[in-house]
């Protein structure tokens, strides 16, 4: 056993001892890290693109008193959740459609504009979900690599549209990237393209920035654009195993997709949902930490002078300089299960960001990795 694995054991047994080595540790966060956090029995999980602090206090709250209700369908609590989404947007409720996840959005999106052999622009890396339910369907997918900065190549996807091109996806900040578009550019293609097809963003992860409003593309939603815009309450609110997500879209829109849509989401995640909705000093807590987490894992990619993506997200996208199964496998010898490799990036790795004190571990796995390899 080697001394990082050794001391994160150690930290993962006792609360206290890991609180003082990571600061702001909630105490979730710390029973989450002392169970594996689903890493593997003792790995610690830095894979799923997950807010290890969560749920939130509210969100805890809601759910222990639902779970007496669970007998009913939450058809009301639904209803309820549509309007303080809309609200918080400056939408009605029928611009919005709640989800199972926002995997089941994205799914219904890639299905409406999939059938009767559409097409599908879409970036390569992105998350690949659209796709590949987009092709399940018959649709053409034509995939544009991401541009020098790794970001979206809105010029070169707005040329790839052509007379058969149903539905653009744009995933802002992009997975595995983190990368982000700016708010004023994605409007202006979305412009662009307007009338010549729908486009879908996918803002899962626009939440951990503190300017998100400014990057949605939600405006254009108002404006009445054929846009789609996704989010979910998997990443900053935490809530990642209770599958809530929602659509906001023209009220047209939003009927098509609930039209296929297979069932609703469930009482226990729609009563954390609209909690967490709420629970703005747990968002503002989870951003901060996390934006802490991404500082100390830079400052260590920094000093290893190893390339990363700039990332707007809640994981880092880095240059390992090995073949990236080499890298993630020596890094689950030291305790950390990692995202999987993306291609056409072959030594490259995403690292989803876990606690302060998890980080730190990562920072000490990280460095000792590269000492041992350049000895
Ligand atoms: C970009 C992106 N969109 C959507 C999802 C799906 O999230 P969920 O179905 O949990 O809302 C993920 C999950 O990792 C994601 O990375």
């Amino acid at each position: 056993m080697n001394v990082s694995l050794s001391r994160r054991t150690l930290l993962a047994a006792s609360p206290a001892v890991f609180a003082m080595a990571g600061g702001s540790v909630l105490p979730n966060a710390v029973g989450a890290a002392a169970a594996g956090a689903a890493g593997g029995p003792s790995r610690v999980r830095l894979a799923g693109n997950e807010n290890p602090y969560g749920p939130g206090p509210a969100a805890r709250a809601a759910i222990a008193a639902a779970t007496s209700d669970c007998w009913m369908y939450p058809i009301f609590e639904e209803m309820a959740l549509k309007a303080a989404i809309a609200r918080s947007e400056g939408l009605t409720p029928a611009h919005v459609l709640i989800g199972s996840g926002s995997s089941e959005l994205l799914h219904l999106a890639a299905v409406l504009y999939g059938l009767d052999r559409g097409e599908l622009v879409t970036a390569v890396p992105t998350f690949s979900l659209v796709a590949d339910h987009a092709r399940a369907v018959g649709a053409t997918v034509r995939e544009m690599p991401l541009d020098t900065d790794m970001r979206h190549d809105l010029g070169a996807m707005a040329a790839a549209v052509s007379a058969r091109t149903r539905l653009i996806y744009v995933c802002n900040p992009n997975n595995p990237t983190g990368t982000m578009v700016s708010g004023e550019a994605l409007n202006e293609f979305i412009a662009a393209v307007a009338g010549r097809a729908a486009v879908l963003v996918d803002e899962a992860y626009l939440d951990f920035l503190p300017d998100a409003a400014a990057h949605s593309a939600v405006a254009r939603v108002k404006a009445g654009d054929d846009v789609i815009v996704v989010r979910t309450f998997s990443k900053l609110h935490g809530l990642a195993g209770l599958r809530i997500g929602y659509a906001l879209a023209r009220p047209d829109v939003v009927t098509r997709l609930a039209r296929l849509r297979l069932t609703a989401p469930g009482s226990l995640g729609v009563a954390a949902a609209a909690a967490s909705l709420g629970d703005t000093a747990f968002q503002d807590l989870s951003r901060r930490s996390i934006a802490e987490a991404r500082i100390i894992t830079t400052a260590a990619l920094d000093d290893l002078g190893l390339r990363y993506a700039q990332s707007g997200a809640n994981f880092l996208f880095f240059d390992t300089g090995q073949p990236v199964a080499e890298f993630l496998g020596a890094m689950r010898e030291r305790g950390f299960s990692l995202g999987r490799p993306f291609a056409p990036y072959r030594s490259w790795c995403r690292v989803t960001m876990g606690t302060v004190a998890q980080m730190q571990a990562f920072d000490r796995a990280l460095r000792s990795h590269y000492a041992s390899a350049a000895r």
